[in-house]
């Protein structure tokens, strides 16, 4: 009698547990709802937590597009104090289609991720972004594992998001960083403010010993080597700047020359600027006291790279927003990313534009802010144009071969980047198993759900009719299907109590396996799909040891009403049979042979497959 209470309640514990299952979801966001709604996005049955934009995408000339896939951390909200976004405010990985390869919504939950890219770290690919809600860099290894998590400013100090930027060989970091503080007088008088000193905000940068636990080797101060004459954010006047933090030079990139100093890209001095390991600054490009003699013009400009450099010549790519506000006198017809080539000797400092890359919409089109350009290694160029995610590729004249973005403009991202790489998740795949009943015909199919994110190797999934520890009858599997994009359908005409889903590459080696999924019952199956299938696992039990009857007989009684009936009947003497088979494994070492029966002995490991030539 106590046994049968014993195994009622037990009964009730699971349909609990069933019902909870299904309205909630392996996954809960964290936060509350956003303020915005994207109707036409990704969803998935294997991974709620993921919903992920989805792209109009426009391939003009397949045949020039580079390989690679796309970076694209997409937020709703730049100052997150109020709001945070939804949950596709995350990075993201697509591939050259716009299928979503990786979603890293469940690291930041709905907070915003900026400079998202693939970073060589001491030698070793990287994912690398900006995570600001914790003040820190994070850096995930190719099998999204959590490799270093960087502090990047102190509580009570702003997160500066422009870069965080692995330079010379992956050894060393570049990040910046702001601080408030007061001009001396003498630069104060240069600008004439006579009332005191002028407050400003300083930008300065660090560069980061990666191998030192990343740790400072370098600082550089905007504040003590710019003028603050050089700046053009004058809308306010004199007073009110200086009474209140100015922010009079807003760096907003860094990159470093082979020959140890600095590229920085200034906003509100629409200067770009190569700074000396001594600090001090070699030259200017742009702005009021521009070096060089050049033939264009540029303002509001982001990400300076430097694609080549010697004694002299550089040759940098950049991203001009060619307006700034208040309006003035547009620079160029658009925005625009740019190359262009500066001739650096003493005697003769030239500036001559070689390509641009104008705006997708056409002339009259400008950025709202931010954006930046990325020179591909076959030479293509990459644009990311910020609203709606706009991105493009072009050939290296220029010509527009690609671009894709998505119907919500609120939808932005600050940098997109494209790069090659293989992503093998250590994380299992992920699975979702239904069977479906007929009542018409008695049939029954079981439909299974699998994704795995962040992998980018996965040719077809196969799947396996298991036990609840994974044993199988065939090594074949029941069904297999190439597959679909970010989640594959498989359906398999028959019932399946438990699953395995099988990732395998285009040469048909395994990646990977998922855990053992038991399937849910979606529908009311027949009493005799249900006999069958308690026979098959039956004979998979009896193989395997009587304590098998047990655990299946618990797992059934929450499938089938019927069999719940029944089962609280049955209860009883099942847990005679569970006490037996306990007292005679205590004998025979049953566990341990139970163990040699599982399907991962059965079926060659993955690691077989990766240790062939
Ligand atoms: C997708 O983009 C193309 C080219 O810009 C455009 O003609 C088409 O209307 C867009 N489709 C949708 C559904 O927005
Ligand atoms: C951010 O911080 C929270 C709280 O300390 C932590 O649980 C979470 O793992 C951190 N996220 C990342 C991506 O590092
Ligand atoms: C970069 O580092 C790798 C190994 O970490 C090394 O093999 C390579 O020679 C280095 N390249 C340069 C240019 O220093
Ligand atoms: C700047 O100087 C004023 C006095 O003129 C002082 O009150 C303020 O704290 C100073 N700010 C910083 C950041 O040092
Ligand atoms: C203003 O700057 C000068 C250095 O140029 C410094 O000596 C002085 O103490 C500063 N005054 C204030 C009020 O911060
Ligand atoms: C420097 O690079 C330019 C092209 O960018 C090239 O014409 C020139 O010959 C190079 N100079 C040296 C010394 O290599
Ligand atoms: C770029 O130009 C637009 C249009 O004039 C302007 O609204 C925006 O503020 C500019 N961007 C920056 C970073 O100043
Ligand atoms: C379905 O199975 C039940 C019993 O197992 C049987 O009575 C019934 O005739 C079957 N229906 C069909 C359409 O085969």
């Amino acid at each position: 009698m106590a046994a049968l209470t014993g195994c009622l309640v037990l009964q009730s514990w699971f349909r609990i547990l069933f019902v909870f299952a299904i309205l909630h979801g392996p996954v809960q966001a964290e936060e509350n709802d956003a303020f915005h709604r994207l109707d036409d996005s990704y969803k998935f049955v294997t991974r709620p937590d993921i919903e992920a934009p989805r792209f109009n995408v426009t391939v003009y000339e397949r045949r020039s597009v580079s390989p690679g896939y796309w970076f694209i951390p997409s937020y709703d909200f730049l100052d997150q104090s109020v709001q945070n976004g939804g949950r596709w405010t995350a990075p993201h990985i697509f591939d050259s289609n716009g299928g979503l390869i990786w979603s890293g919504s469940y690291l930041s939950r709905q907070y915003d991720a900026f400079d998202f890219r693939l970073s060589n770290v001491l030698g070793e690919d990287m994912l690398s972004f900006l995570y600001p809600r914790n003040r820190s860099a994070i850096l995930l290894d190719t099998s999204y594992n959590i490799r270093h998590v960087v502090p990047i400013a102190e509580e009570g100090k702003s997160v500066d998001m422009h870069e965080f930027h692995l330079v010379d060989n992956g050894t060393r970091a570049l990040l910046f960083y702001d601080q408030r503080r007061n001009a001396t007088q003498e630069q104060s008088r240069a600008i004439g403010y006579m009332n005191g000193n002028c407050s400003v905000n300083d930008n300065l940068f660090h560069e980061l010993d990666v191998a030192d636990g990343f740790e400072p080797t370098f600082t550089w101060s905007s504040a003590e080597h710019v003028g603050l004459y050089e700046s053009s954010k004058v809308e306010n006047s004199l007073q009110e700047r200086c009474s209140e933090y100015w922010d009079f030079i807003h760096v907003n990139s860094l990159d470093k020359f082979p020959d140890g100093s600095y590229l920085m890209s200034s906003r509100h001095t629409d200067t770009i600027y190569k700074i000396a390991p001594s600090g001090e600054i070699v030259w200017r490009l742009g702005g009021v006291v521009s070096d060089f003699r050049a033939n264009f013009k540029f303002a509001r400009q982001h990400n300076a790279r430097i694609i080549s450099s010697n004694e002299t010549h550089t040759t940098l790519s950049f991203f001009d927003n060619a307006t700034r506000t208040p309006m003035r006198e547009a620079t160029a017809d658009s925005s625009r990313g740019v190359i262009v080539e500066l001739h650096t000797s003493p005697q003769r400092m030239v500036a001559r534009l070689v390509q641009e890359f104008v705006h997708p919409d056409g002339p009259g089109n400008y950025c709202v802010a931010r954006a930046n350009v990325q020179v591909l290694p076959n030479g293509n160029v990459w644009i990311c144009w910020v609203d709606g995610l706009l991105s493009t590729e072009h050939t290296p004249d220029g010509l527009l071969i690609m671009k894709a973005r998505v119907k919500q403009d609120w939808l932005k991202s600050y940098r997109t980047y494209k790069f090659n790489f293989v992503g093998k998740p250590s994380a299992p795949p992920d699975v979702q198993s239904h069977a479906i009943g007929s009542d018409e015909d008695n049939t029954t199919t079981t439909l299974v759900h699998v994704s795995w994110n962040g992998a980018t190797e996965v040719n077809s999934w196969n799947l396996y009719k298991t036990d609840d520890i994974g044993n199988i009858d065939s090594p074949e599997p029941v069904t297999a299907s190439p597959r679909m994009g970010f989640e594959t359908t498989l359906s398999y005409k028959g019932f399946a109590s438990y699953v395995v889903a099988e990732a395998t590459d285009r040469h048909g080696a395994v990646l990977g396996r998922s855990e053992v999924i038991k399937t849910i019952v979606s529908a009311r199956l027949s009493t005799a799909t249900i006999a069958q299938e308690s026979q098959w696992l039956d004979r998979m039990n009896r193989r395997t040891g009587p304590t098998r009857q047990a655990i299946w007989l618990v797992n059934m009684i929450y499938v089938n009403p019927t069999v719940t009936f029944a089962s609280g009947l049955f209860c009883g003497m099942t847990l005679l049979v569970v006490s037996r088979a306990l007292w005679r494994a205590k004998w025979k070492g049953l566990l341990s042979r139970r163990r040699n029966g599982s399907f991962y002995k059965q079926l060659p490991q993955c690691d077989d497959y990766f240790e062939k030539p």
